[in-house]
């Protein structure tokens, strides 16, 4: 089960430090949450901001099992993640952006950092909920929304934090028993690239899908189909 111990500190510098250093006392499933993190981590390097009490910032502990690949964990929380968007806000669409985005109408409202200490990982998921426009970053990568400016209304924090760890719950289950297989179906079927224009570190082409190994498939102009393992994707114009 998901959020047993719940560790919850109104500020910290980043929930994974927090569960990271207790990671060895810690049970699978131990989560850490935040009102505010004042170096919140995001991937590549990046930094993840949040103005005090207004997103949902968690870190999940897992210890997957030896015969699964733990890269594969930002596509399973991605998948959970973009489930939950859509129940805390009933009539988005929320689509997962390869590797770790959740986006509604090409905007990003949550990422995913899954980091590795020994056999533990600390799954860091950081989603816009109440941010008003003025609050969000206006010079992101990927533009951002939150819930709020989605929906028109705020939402309850607390509330999308139990959507997404019981959405998680029952994704990293299905991912334990039977790998990436067991949710491939459903990826595919969020994902925002697939078809579309994208440079992937400097690589253009289109995207054509989701391997079953969790890797992008990039056709470039040849037609070739390359399958990319990790990196930075860019959506391109359409036009
Ligand atoms: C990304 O999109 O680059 C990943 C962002 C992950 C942010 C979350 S917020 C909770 C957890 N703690 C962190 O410091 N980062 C993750």
């Amino acid at each position: 089960m998901l959020g047993v111990p719940r560790l919850h500190v109104a500020e910290c510098e980043s929930t994974q430090l927090l569960l990271l250093d207790r990671a060895a006392e810690l049970p699978e499933g131990a989560v850490a949450t935040a009102d505010h993190q004042t170096a919140g981590r995001g991937r590549l390097g990046r930094r993840w901001t949040d103005p005090a009490g207004t997103a949902v910032l968690c870190s999940v502990l897992l210890r997957p099992p030896a015969e699964r690949h733990p890269p594969q964990l930002a596509l399973v929380a991605g998948l959970a993640v973009a489930e939950a968007v859509e129940v805390a806000a009933p009539g988005v669409a929320a689509r997962v952006k390869w590797p770790n985005d959740v986006l509604v109408d090409d905007r990003k409202v949550a990422g995913v950092l899954a980091e590795m200490r020994d056999q533990a990982v600390a799954l860091g998921i950081g989603v816009n909920v109440n941010q008003t426009e003025a609050q969000l970053p206006a010079d992101a990568r990927v533009p951002a929304a939150s819930l709020r400016t989605l929906t028109g209304r705020e939402h309850d924090r607390d509330g999308v934090l139990a959507a997404l760890l019981e959405r998680l719950d029952r994704r990293y289950e299905e991912w334990k028993a039977a790998g990436l297989d067991a949710l491939l179906a459903d990826l595919v079927a969020r994902d925002g690239l697939r078809g579309r224009p994208i440079a992937v570190e400097g690589v253009s082409g289109r995207a054509a899908g989701i391997d079953p190994d969790g890797r992008l498939l990039l056709e470039v102009a040849s037609g070739d189909v390359r399958a990319v393992e990790s990196g930075q994707v860019e959506l391109l114009d359409d036009s």
